[in-house]
């Protein structure tokens, strides 16, 4: 993905238009050159499903996906992803016909969430990271989720869902 840089000369005071195709659907919205890429989708688009945790790029519940790469939506500026597409994780199952992708079924089935508050952002960051690395081992995997913050789940039930999508036994990580 080339650098994320807005080409237009930004004033502070001011809000600029940003436009983006979220999830297929091109929408255009206003921010001051300071508003968050995370702001931006929750509260100008209404885009509600990313959320914001620690909003300094540790937990990794804000993670979207730009041009297709996975981003910290807190550490990006609303105005850099002017041009670009985003993917968020309401766009999952609009690019599955309106259900649920496997990886979103394999985390229902194996209890891999519980509050969910940190789920849309290791959906986005498995979606980009599975498209590259379609089978990861256990550590690589592992090492991946390190990128998240999970206060719930203890990363069993994530690691087993992601194991079984990705076509392993559940057995072969019962030790987790
Ligand atoms: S809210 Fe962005 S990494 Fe925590
Ligand atoms: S499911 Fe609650 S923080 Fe991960």
């Amino acid at each position: 993905m080339p650098p994320l840089k807005s080409t237009s000369v930004l004033t502070a005071e001011a809000r600029h238009a940003v436009s983006i195709v979220l999830n297929g659907t091109p929408r255009t919205g206003h921010a001051h050159p300071r508003l968050l890429l995370s702001d931006f989708l929750r509260h100008e688009l209404g885009a509600h499903g990313t959320r914001v945790g620690c909003e300094h790029g540790v937990c990794g519940a804000c993670t979207v996906r730009i041009d297709g790469v996975a981003v910290r939506a807190c550490l990006t500026l609303a105005v850099q992803a002017d041009g670009r597409r985003i993917d968020t994780v309401e766009g999952l199952s609009q690019g599955n016909e309106g259900r649920m992708t496997a990886l979103q079924e394999a985390f229902r089935r194996h209890h891999a969430l519980q509050c969910g508050f940190c789920t849309a952002g290791i959906l986005m960051s498995l979606t980009d990271y599975l498209d590259r690395n379609p089978k990861p081992t256990e550590e690589e995997l592992r090492d991946m989720l390190s990128g998240h913050l999970c206060r719930c789940t203890g990363y069993a039930g994530i690691v087993r869902a992601v194991m079984d999508v990705t076509g392993r036994t559940v057995r072969e990580v019962a030790h987790v």
